[in-house]
C-alpha cells in the first residue's frame, strides 16, 4: 500500500464538527500570532533598540571628546554635571583604571547593539555589562590614560517593555478563543439535534418537540427533515389502511364463497375447493392482524429480558421446549407488542418446525442481539432470503402444515427494520437455523 498524505491526513483531523472548526478558528490565529511576533521581534524590536542605543553612544561619544579636548578634574566634574542634569546619565572619569578582565561576548540584542554603536563611533577598547543593574547599563570606554565609565538609564537604551505587546496579542486571542468556543457550541447545538432526532426517527422511536432552530441551513435541513418524517408517517398509514381495507372488503365475498359451497353436495372436489377457501380465509386473518397491529403505537422503555420471559411462558404453553439465557443491561424503548410479536414469529417458527429452542439475548455496545437457535431441518442456504418474502413457505412446511401461511418472517423483519434494526438468518450450531434480531439500542 502507497502512502498517502491526503488519507492521512484526513485521518489524523478530528472528525467532529466542533473541533473541526474550532481548529479553522484556532490554527490560522495561531499562525498569524507567530507570524507577527517574529516579525516584530526581528524587526521592530531590533529597530528601536538599535536606534536607542545609538542615540545613547552617540551622547558618550561627545561627553567622551568634550573630555578629552580638556582632560582634568574640573572638566571631569563639569561634564559629569552635565550628563545628569541632561541626559539623565551618571558618567565618571577615572584615570590610572583598565578594563575589567571579563567579556561576556555581547550576545543579547541589547549588548551586540551598544557594542556594535561603540566600534562604529568610539572605535576604543570597551566593555558592557547590561545584567548587573536592574535600571542602568554599565558601559566602560578606555581612553588615553583613563577609563570612562558611563550608566545611562536601561529604559534610554533598550525598548524594554515591549514584551507586553506580546502578552496583549496573547490575551486577546485567547479571549478570542473562549468567545468562538462558546458561540460554536450554541451553532452546533441544532445540528446535533436534527441527528438525533433523525436517528430516533429511524429507529422507530418518538421525537418529542423536536424544533427547527439555529442557523438557516440547520434550520432548512431541520425542516425538510421534519416534512420527510411526516411524509412517510402518511405513506404507511396509507397503505396499511389500503391493506385493511382489502384484506377486510375480501372477507365478505369470501364468507358468500364458504355458505355456497355449504349448501352444495359433498365429494372430493368440494373437499378440496373449502381446504382452498379456509386456507384463504387464514391468510385474510393473518394480514388483518398485521395490519391491525397499531401503527401509532408509542416506543417506550421496555425491559427486554421480561418480554422474553414472556413469550418463553406463552411458547411452552404450546407445547414447545425454550431455553432462555440472558446478557447484560437489556433495557431499551421499543414498541412493545410489535416487538413481542417480532419476536413470537421466529420462536413460533423454531418451535413449529423443530424440537428443541435455545434463545440468548446479549447486549453490546450499542445495540442488542437475540439468537433463537433451534436444531431441526434449517432451510438451505440459497432460500435463507426467500422465506422472508411474504406468503413465502418451503414445501416442507407445507407439507407439514401447521397452519402457517407464510407472513410470519415477513411480519418480523418489518418490525426489526421499523426498530432500526434487522433479521439474519443463517446455519446454527445446533443444527438446525439461527435467526439473529439485532436491534440498536
Ligand atoms: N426455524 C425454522 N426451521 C426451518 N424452517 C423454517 C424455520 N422458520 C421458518 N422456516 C421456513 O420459512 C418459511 C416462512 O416462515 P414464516 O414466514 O414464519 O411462515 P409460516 O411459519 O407461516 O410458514 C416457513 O414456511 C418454513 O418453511
Ligand atoms: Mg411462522
Amino acid at each position: 500500500m502507497s502512502f498517502r498524505p491526503f488519507q492521512f491526513l484526513k485521518r489524523m483531523l478530528p472528525s467532529g464538527l466542533y473541533w473541526r472548526s474550532l481548529m479553522i478558528i484556532v490554527l490560522p490565529m495561531v499562525m498569524l500570532q507567530a507570524f507577527v511576533t517574529y516579525v516584530f521581534m526581528e524587526r521592530h524590536w531590533q529597530m528601536v533598540t538599535e536606534a536607542l542605543s545609538r542615540s545613547a553612544v552617540a551622547d558618550i561619544a561627545m561627553l567622551l571628546s568634550e573630555y578629552e579636548q580638556d582632560p582634568g578634574e574640573a572638566a571631569a566634574n563639569r561634564i559629569a554635571a552635565q550628563a545628569s542634569e541632561f541626559l539623565e546619565m551618571s558618567v565618571a572619569f577615572l584615570p590610572d583604571e583598565k578594563l575589567p578582565e571579563t567579556n561576556t561576548g555581547y550576545e543579547g540584542l541589547l549588548d551586540r547593539s551598544l557594542a556594535d554603536e561603540i566600534r562604529l563611533r568610539i572605535a576604543k577598547p570597551f566593555w558592557i555589562d547590561g545584567e548587573r543593574y536592574d535600571d542602568y547599563v554599565d558601559i566602560r570606554i578606555a581612553y588615553d590614560g583613563g577609563v570612562m565609565r558611563a550608566l545611562p538609564l536601561r529604559s534610554h537604551v533598550y525598548a524594554a517593555n515591549s514584551h507586553i505587546f506580546i502578552v496583549w496579542m496573547v490575551a486577546a486571542s485567547i479571549v478570542l478563543v473562549i468567545v468562538a468556543l462558546l458561540f460554536l457550541r450554541n451553532q452546533i447545538r441544532p445540528i446535533e439535534r436534527l441527528a438525533e432526532a433523525a436517528e430516533d426517527f429511524g429507529m422507530g422511536r418518538d421525537v418529542e418537540n423536536f424544533k427547527p432552530q439555529g442557523a438557516s441551513e440547520v434550520r432548512r435541513a431541520a425542516i425538510a427533515f421534519m416534512q420527510m418524517r411526516s411524509r412517510i408517517r402518511a405513506q404507511i398509514e396509507q397503505r396499511t389502511a389500503m391493506l385493511a381495507g382489502v384484506s377486510h372488503d375480501l372477507r365478505t365475498p369470501l364468507t358468500r364463497f364458504k355458505l355456497q359451497l355449504a349448501m352444495l353436495k359433498d365429494g372430493p372436489e368440494i373437499e378440496e375447493l373449502r381446504n382452498d377457501v379456509r386456507e384463504m380465509e387464514r391468510m385474510l386473518d393473518d394480514y388483518l392482524d398485521f395490519v391491525r397491529g397499531d401503527p401509532s403505537e408509542i416506543s417506550q422503555m421496555t425491559d427486554l429480558g421480561e418480554l422474553l420471559k414472556e413469550i418463553q411462558f406463552d411458547s411452552q404453553r404450546k407445547g414447545h421446549t425454550v431455553t432462555l439465557e440472558l446478557h447484560g443491561a437489556l433495557e431499551l424503548p421499543l414498541r412493545r407488542n410489535a416487538f413481542k410479536r417480532c419476536l413470537t414469529n421466529i420462536i413460533d417458527n423454531a418451535g413449529k418446525y423443530a424440537g428443541e429452542v435455545w434463545v440468548t439475548a446479549i447486549r453490546d455496545e450499542g445495540d442488542i442481539d437475540i439468537i433463537v437457535d433451534d436444531n431441526g431441518a434449517g432451510i438451505p442456504d440459497e432460500q435463507l432470503e426467500e422465506v422472508f418474502r411474504p406468503f413465502y413457505r418451503l414445501d416442507e412446511a407445507r407439507n407439514l402444515d401447521e397452519g402457517g401461511t407464510g407472513l410470519g418472517l415477513a411480519i418480523a423483519r418489518d418490525i426489526a427494520r421499523g426498530h432500526g434494526g434487522d433479521i439474519q438468518l443463517a446455519r446454527s450450531p445446533m443444527g438446525g437455523l439461527r435467526a439473529v434480531i439485532h436491534v440498536p439500542v
